[in-house]
């Protein structure tokens, strides 16, 4: 009995002793270049361990050089996946890195004339250009020689490569009752770029004759800081959206700042079909909707009158959020995101009759 319950304690005590004599005699056999691995300095085991962590997940990066900044101002460049969940892209402007990059980005308006600031370096192979352009065509000059320079385009643009527009409309999480910050203007416009010739000032000049329109900017003596701009907007019932030019998809911040802020926008631009391409239908008054600047008039002041129906202007934010983009950090990570996904050859030759028609 004794040497029976003893048997059962030893026999398993001295079984784990083999295995784990035979698991060291292993480890310090198969292990013999441990010895050597310790005495590496622990510093640069942890730089090496690092090297490889940053190794893997920047495993090729998409590079995308800014070639010249947007209107000369700078953007923050690391925002790419902090911002925007695009990961794996390295925006950069150090011009040393052309070589190497799978996009530049060549934003039209700083384009010089004669094109002399443009890369003058060969194109790598898998490079693609990039035209960015967010102005009109109307208010973007043509420039002989570039018709078939670029690879991609970014714009406003529905049919652009990257499309980046001003502001998009994006189904909202839960049921929000909107109710609109108080006013105490009926219609309102800010206006930077006054000429006489834009169809808008002509609109304006009659509307105005039948509705008191509050009017802002440097052609009304009336500069509106930039901390007094959206609070502006918000404090109207109704903002004149009106475009500098109208042409199709040409549809700017002028419409998303007072969606974003609860004022209905009156918008002049391209047709409804093509705002509602964008937004939802019920979100704006379209000036066409009327025969005339009077009978849109009528209409606000009916508006003005009847708050259900005003009311009723705000319905799309049940469902529906404003969504703005960050200029022009947010097109960049687009268009880096995009380069990532096609790496396709791809060559644009008709950029002239694409955005100016001709
Ligand atoms: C880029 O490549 C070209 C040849 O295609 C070479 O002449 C030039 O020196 C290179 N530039 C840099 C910054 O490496
Ligand atoms: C980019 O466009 C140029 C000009 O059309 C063309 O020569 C080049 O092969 C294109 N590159 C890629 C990567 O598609």
């Amino acid at each position: 009995m004794a040497s029976g319950s003893s048997n059962r304690v030893l026999r398993p005590l001295l079984l784990g002793i083999l295995v784990l004599g035979v698991f060291v005699t292993l480890f310090v056999m198969y292990f013999k270049p441990y010895t050597s691995w310790l005495s590496v300095p622990v510093e640069s085991v942890s730089e090496h361990v690092k090297n490889l962590i940053s190794t893997k997940s920047d495993k090729n990066p998409t590079i995308v050089l800014i070639w010249l900044w947007p209107f000369g101002s700078k953007f923050d460049l690391s925002v790419c996946s902090s911002l925007f969940e695009v990961d794996n892209c390295l925006l950069t402007a150090d011009r040393n890195l052309y070589n190497k990059s799978h996009g530049v980005i060549i934003h039209h308006r700083d384009i010089r004339g004669d094109l002399s600031n443009l890369p003058q370096l060969p194109r790598p192979f898998f490079q693609k250009w990039i035209w960015m352009n967010f102005e009109s065509p109307t208010h973007s000059a043509k420039l002989p020689g570039i018709e078939k320079l670029f690879n991609l385009t970014l714009s406003y643009h529905l049919d652009s490569n990257i499309l980046a527009p001003y502001g998009a409309m994006l189904p909202a999480e839960g049921e929000e009752n909107f109710v609109p910050p108080s006013k105490n203007k009926l219609v309102c416009w800010i206006v930077s770029n006054w000429n006489p010739g834009h169809v808008r000032v002509k609109y304006f000049n009659e509307l105005q004759k039948h509705v008191k329109v509050h009017a802002y900017g440097r052609a009304f003596g009336k500069h509106i800081s930039d901390n007094d701009f959206m609070p502006t907007i918000t404090s109207c019932k109704f903002y004149l959206s009106f475009e500098n030019s109208v042409h199709k998809d040409y549809i700017t911040e002028k419409l998303f700042n007072p969606l974003s802020v609860g004022t209905v926008p009156v918008v002049l631009g391209p047709t409804r079909q093509d705002y509602e391409k964008i937004v939802q239908g019920d979100a704006f008054i379209h000036v066409d909707d009327f025969s005339s600047p009077k009978d849109l008039a009528d209409y606000l002041l009916l508006l003005d009158k009847n708050e259900e129906m005003y009311l009723r202007y705000f319905e799309w934010r049940r469902h529906f959020k404003v969504k703005q983009f960050l200029f022009t950090a947010e097109h960049a990570c687009m268009a880096c995101d995009y380069l990532r996904k096609h790496k396709e050859y791809k060559a644009f030759n008709d950029l002239d009759t694409w955005f100016w028609g001709s």
